[in-house]
């Protein structure tokens, strides 16, 4: 059996929580179980290609390769070296993909396509989510790929300005807002006082309503204070709205909104 040394875990900013070897953890606060357990992920992924889109530490990777995925390929913003990916990759023996990228520009020429994907902890730190979601789509395989979702939503406390803002915690608000899709925008350090990286927070209705508009059909999992978890099942086509009913849409526009992954072009009908 591996042993880890008592300064195994020194110099790195742990994020998840996650059993390494029998009785031994990451010291993050965001355990890998419980969030896999609230998305539904399968215990089995035996045969499965996972990725894993902003992974961070890489815990969540690692999880999928001890669940017997097939192969499984990281994507995240940051140095491997700097997140512990390494460290536990070494460790481990593991056999997964580390790919230093952006959600943005997923590709399926340049990674394939995934029955699975992991999309934890990262929707509302993008300015553009849309994009990213349309990116996903890109790679989610055939008629079967599927993207496992955990977000902050707002529906909890909307975060009002002003002095009605006790208003946006209350249960009749949160009702009265619960069936129209909404992103609240933050300013800096607004959500979090030690994080100024949280641009979006979505309700329910809208994490569901924007995967829906890429593609995908999105239900709602478990909702727990103010984090969400979905799962999105891909569609055979993305909607006719974004094939053929937006300015975006028309064939020469997509090339000049760097939209041209979108698949079949329909006659364009929207007005000029
Ligand atoms: C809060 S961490 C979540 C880590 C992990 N998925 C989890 O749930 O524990 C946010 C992650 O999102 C990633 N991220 C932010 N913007 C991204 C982008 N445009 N493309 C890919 N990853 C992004 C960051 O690099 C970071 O790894």
């Amino acid at each position: 059996m591996t042993t880890i040394p008592a300064d195994y875990f020194d110099g790195v900013r742990w994020h998840q929580r996650w059993e390494v070897a029998p009785g031994v953890f990451t010291p993050g606060c965001n355990p890998v179980p419980r969030v896999c357990g609230n998305v539904g992920l399968p215990a089995d992924l035996t045969g499965k290609r996972v990725l894993d889109v902003g992974a961070w530490n890489g815990c969540f990777s690692f999880e999928c390769e001890r669940r017997g995925a097939a192969e499984v390929v990281a994507v995240s913003l940051e140095d491997p070296e700097e997140t512990g990916f390494e460290r536990l990759h070494r460790l481990l023996n593991s056999r997964v993909r580390y790919v230093r990228g952006s959600a943005y520009a997923l590709s399926p020429d340049e990674l394939g396509t995934f029955d699975v994907i992991l999309f934890f902890g990262v929707l509302y730190h993008l300015r553009y989510p849309l994009l990213a979601i349309d990116r996903l789509r890109g790679v989610c395989r055939g008629e079967v790929g599927e993207v496992f979702i955990e977000t902050h939503v707002c529906e909890r406390d909307y975060r009002l300005r002003g002095p009605l803002a006790w208003l946006g915690r209350t249960r009749l608000f949160s009702r009265l807002l619960g069936a129209t899709p909404l992103w609240r925008q933050y300013r800096a350090y607004e959500l979090h006082p030690q994080d100024a990286s949280n641009w979006f927070g979505p309700n329910s209705a809208a994490v569901r309503e924007a995967f829906a508009s890429a593609g995908f059909d999105c239900e709602f999992v478990h909702l727990l204070e103010d984090r969400a978890s979905f799962r999105a099942k891909v569609q055979p086509e993305p909607p006719e709205r974004v094939l053929s009913q937006t300015y975006e849409a028309y064939p020469d526009n997509r090339r000049l909104v760097g939209l041209e992954h979108l698949g079949a072009t329909a006659e364009p009908r929207c007005h000029r």
